[in-house]
């Protein structure tokens, strides 16, 4: 009788073992994985930068690590601002280390002809796929509406300003962008509300749960998302949605990844 409880015990941690196995062949091909993604954006010439952030954020996983570095992220925000990029493009990527000319004017602008609160203005793109998002929203008995969408460098700097004297600097800098600097000037950028609450309160309405499930669908991506702060050098914008074209959209939502992370991940793979 013994001997057949010895013989059940080690059949069972056989059985254990067994299913250990695939789980340590799981995990060395995700250190795989991360190791390939580690390689694609991992550049040379920062390397110094790499180890001394990691240095200061020693929970960090190395991937986080370069794509903060390779965001700039390690040096006070617009310092050595360089030019935005992939301009006149859909992708174009302003934040605070990349700007906009003052004389700067998204080449096809268009007057949006519905869901907006006055004469607004979007590239055409953006224009076209936002009427049909805001379509498909009526259709399911949601109401979203432009609030603000281009803004001229002027007109940020009026907006900035004001806010500068409101509420300070720093405080400022937190949710508004200095002129130059916001993705508003691209004419790629909306802000909304449902026309019945304020767009600061836009996360506590069905039209926001809508735009969560939805807005990829139509190329737009909520650029300043909550617990990203450190990445976008935003506060958390339920608001301000950015268009991208639906293929990278729905890459960033199925990835959980802000725009920042995606630029600073093609830009390696690039060698740039
Ligand atoms: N509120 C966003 C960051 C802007 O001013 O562009
Ligand atoms: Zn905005």
């Amino acid at each position: 009788m013994k001997k057949y409880s010895i013989i059940l015990l080690l059949f069972i941690v056989f059985l254990i073992l067994l299913q250990g196995f695939p789980k340590k062949e799981e995990k060395h091909q995700n250190d795989m994985e991360k190791n390939q993604l580690l390689y694609r954006f991992y550049q040379k010439e920062k390397e110094e930068r790499y180890q001394q952030y990691k240095q200061t954020h020693p929970e960090m996983e190395d991937i986080d690590i370069i794509t903060r570095v390779n965001l700039n992220l390690d040096k006070p925000y617009y310092e050595d601002a360089e030019p935005a990029l992939y301009l006149n493009t859909n992708l174009v990527f302003v934040n605070k280390y990349h700007y906009l000319e003052e004389n700067y004017e998204p080449t096809s602008l268009e007057k949006l002809e519905k869901c907006s609160s006055g004469n607004r203005l979007l590239q055409k793109d953006a224009k076209e796929d936002f009427e049909r998002l805001c379509e498909q929203a009526e259709k399911e008995g949601k109401t979203i509406r432009v609030v603000s969408s281009y803004r001229s460098y002027s007109y940020q700097k009026t907006l900035y300003d004001n806010y500068v004297l409101k509420d300070g600097k720093e405080k400022a800098d937190t949710y508004s962008a200095r002129s130059g600097f916001s993705e508003h000037q691209t004419g790629l950028v909306i802000d909304v509300d449902n026309a019945i609450k304020s767009f600061e309160d836009f996360e506590e309405t069905e039209e926001f749960t809508w735009m969560q499930e939805n807005a990829h669908r139509f190329g737009f991506i909520l650029r300043y998302p909550k617990g990203k702060e450190d990445i976008t050098g935003y506060q958390y914008e339920s608001w301000h949605y950015r268009y991208v074209g639906e293929k990278v959209a729905t890459f960033l939502k199925e990835n959980n990844m802000t725009f920042d992370e995606y630029i600073a991940r093609d830009l390696a793979r690039q060698g740039k």
